[in-house]
């Protein structure tokens, strides 16, 4: 049985195709999401140690728009600026609350996402910081930035970027 299972993955990986753009099959979706829960269990349970003060949010809101807005939207809802794509997609970090404590919020900015367009922050930012971006990226979830098309969205983070990829 466990020979089957091995042969029958080994050969949807050897089938696969890698593009970015593309959906991967049902086995691989699978063993990435398993992996992927477990790895986010191990995390510990610590709130964030900051105040979402006017302060700590624009803070936050400057580093986001550097470092994050590229590829997760000005929004956070994941359009970057640049519309390029990737596998896993950039997702929307409207509904990350509910799904991850803010610790592993916290890791993931930290540490990165392996095989993902992710990036490790850990030479970045200081752990503050992070807190404080994470502070932003709730803020925008609980009152997004405005009514406007994500288009037009994009020309005011162009204009007020200072620095960033
Ligand atoms: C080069 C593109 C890129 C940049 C820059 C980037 N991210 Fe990501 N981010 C991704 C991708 C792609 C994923 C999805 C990885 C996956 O599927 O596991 C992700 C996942 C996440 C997640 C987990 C969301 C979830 O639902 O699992 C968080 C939180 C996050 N990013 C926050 C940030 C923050 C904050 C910054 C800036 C400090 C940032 N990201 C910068 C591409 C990027």
């Amino acid at each position: 049985m466990v020979a089957v299972v091995f042969a029958f993955a080994v050969a949807s990986f050897l089938r696969e195709n890698w593009g970015a753009d593309a959906t991967p099959g049902a086995v691989e979706t699978f063993l990435a999401n398993l992996f992927l829960r477990q790895a986010r269990q191990q995390q510990s349970d610590i709130p964030n140690p900051f105040p979402s003060t006017e302060e700590n949010l624009q803070a936050g809101r400057e580093f986001y728009e550097q470092q994050c807005a590229f590829c997760h939207g000005p929004d956070g809802k994941g359009q970057g600026a640049m519309g390029i794509q990737f596998y896993p997609p950039v997702p929307s970090l409207m509904e990350v609350e509910g799904e991850m404590t803010e610790a592993q919020i916290h890791f993931v900015i930290t540490k990165g996402i392996r095989y993902t367009a992710m990036p490790s922050f850990a030479k970045v930012f200081t752990s503050d910081e992070i807190w404080k971006i994470i502070l932003w990226t709730q803020h925008l979830s609980r009152q997004p930035l405005s009514g406007k098309p994500p288009s037009e969205q994009v020309e005011v983070f162009a204009g007020e970027r200072e620095a960033g990829p």
